[in-house]
């Protein structure tokens, strides 16, 4: 966290993009034994989205960046840099971003993709913000997507009822500093990186190992309990912190969006802030948790509420596998 640039990067344009397809409460319990009431009262998820058979990643970023476009106003070919931060990627290679560059006509854009699970997208703002205030770039897509319900156990009820899939972007520009991103905060402790994994599927146990299908290994597996008492403790911490370097006090907040995994957590992490119920931003019920999409697709939301306007003063703060945990406080 440093402000020794002359600029900093604002966002100019947002979008996001849901499938269409609704996975309820009511649907899961006919898949594992589990109840509306008990995903209800431990998480606050209602429901989350997930996509149709022959949809992928790259369908949502496409989606969700094209809208970001339009609302910036800004010529695809004149985009620098698309970071796409994800975790549940399109195929292993090429890159995502890069799959996805001719679709989104990014024609003079380098594209990759960054994972840091559900900070994915706080970390890809924080590198974005970096490249336009050293002068390296103009114009940044940043995208948060995930397919995650292509990598659910749907025989583990502590697993599959918690996650959906979605897509969001931003699209930032130079601004002086004082406007738009104010700090990031951006933190990893990897002595805690079986807490939240997808043990199988990579180059250890390939997908087609003995290990990783005998052991379901390329599935999502959370110590849910554990993860929930370091991420209330980490997402305080980390807000704080940004808060306290930039100067800023809590009432001066216009909105809270903590990372949508738990409405449990998110109430626990605004009391602890001291922050009053309005600052404090949730759209976990219709989405679920959708990872790197997480915060960009709450933003979308609030926008769409009239909750974030132009010149609000908004606080992020995400929290995911890693573990990595992260936040952002700018001006919209
Ligand atoms: N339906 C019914 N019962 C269930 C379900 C379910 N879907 N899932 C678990 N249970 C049972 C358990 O088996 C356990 O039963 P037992 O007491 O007989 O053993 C009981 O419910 C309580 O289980 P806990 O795990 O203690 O439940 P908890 O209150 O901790 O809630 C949850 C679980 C929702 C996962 C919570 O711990 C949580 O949200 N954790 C944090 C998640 C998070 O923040 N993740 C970070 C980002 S994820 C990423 O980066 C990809």
């Amino acid at each position: 966290m440093h402000d020794s640039f002359a600029r900093t990067a604002r966002i100019v344009g947002l979008g996001g993009y849901l499938p269409e397809r609704v996975l309820t409460n009511h649907d899961l319990e006919a898949i594992v034994e589990t109840s509306d009431e008990w995903i209800t009262s431990r998480t606050g998820i209602s429901e989350r989205r997930m996509v149709a058979d022959g949809e992928a990643l790259v369908d949502l970023v496409e989606r969700a960046g094209r809208t970001a476009l339009e609302d910036a106003g800004v010529d695809p070919a004149a985009v620098d840099l698309l970071i796409l931060a994800t975790a549940t990627v399109e195929q292993p290679i090429p890159a995502s971003a890069a799959i996805v560059q001719p679709r989104l006509g990014l024609a003079n854009a380098a594209c990759f993709d960054l994972s840091a699970a559900c900070s994915g997208f706080t970390y890809a703002l924080n590198v974005a913000r970096q490249f336009i205030a050293t002068g390296e770039a103009t114009t940044v897509l940043v995208v948060g997507a995930e397919c995650l319900t292509r990598y659910l156990d749907w025989t583990d009820r502590t697993t599959c009822v918690l996650f959906g899939d979605g897509a969001a972007a931003v699209v930032l520009q130079p601004a002086p500093q004082g406007e738009g991103i104010l700090q990031i905060a951006w933190r990893t402790d990897g002595t805690l990186a079986d807490l939240i994994a997808m043990p199988g599927g990579g180059c250890r146990f390939p997908p087609w190992s003995a290990e990783s299908i005998d052991k379901r290994l390329p599935f999502i597996k959370m110590r849910g309990n554990e993860t929930f008492k370091v991420a209330v403790r980490a997402l305080t911490e980390i807000s704080q912190a940004v808060l306290a370097s930039a100067g800023i006090g809590v009432e001066e907040i216009d909105l809270f969006i903590p990372h949508q995994a738990n409405q449990r957590i998110i109430q626990a992490v605004g009391q602890r802030l001291g922050l009053r119920d309005e600052q404090v931003f949730s759209n976990v019920h219709r989405v679920g948790n959708t990872s790197s999409a997480s915060i960009p697709l709450a933003m979308v939301d609030a926008r769409d509420q009239g909750r974030m306007s132009r010149g609000d003063l908004v606080l992020t703060s995400s929290f995911g596998g890693g573990l990595t945990w992260a936040s952002t406080l700018f001006r919209y």
